[in-house]
């Protein structure tokens, strides 16, 4: 599948051929994406993978959990659409995704 990620500086990186089966957290991480921290591993305990899921992908992506809802309430700036990007299992039904990179607050 194809992912986007928006960073905050405004860079762009899409990725292609990516494989289903992993975290949007995984694919940021992987690839050196600007502001994907992700210093818990994915375990919905650091906050630091906080991304903004555009608006026309949030049906599909889905709203968070409780344990994801207390710890967005703890990360930089949430937002309506703020997501955990470990907590965002890729799908083929994800194909096209993107999310803008929230701030660290580093
Ligand atoms: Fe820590 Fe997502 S990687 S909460």
């Amino acid at each position: 599948v194809t992912v986007t990620f928006v960073e905050e500086n405004g860079t762009v990186k899409t990725f292609e051929n990516v494989d289903t089966g992993q975290s949007l957290m995984e694919v940021g991480r992987t690839n050196g994406v600007e502001g994907i921290l992700a210093d818990c591993g994915g375990c919905c305990s650091c906050a630091t993978c906080h991304v903004y899921v555009d608006e026309e992908w949030r049906e599909k992506v889905g709203t968070p959990d409780d344990i994801e809802t207390d710890m967005l309430d703890m990360a930089e700036e949430p937002k309506e659409n703020s997501r955990l990007s470990c907590q965002i299992q890729l799908t083929e039904e994800l194909d096209g995704l993107t999310v803008h990179v929230a701030p660290t607050g580093f």
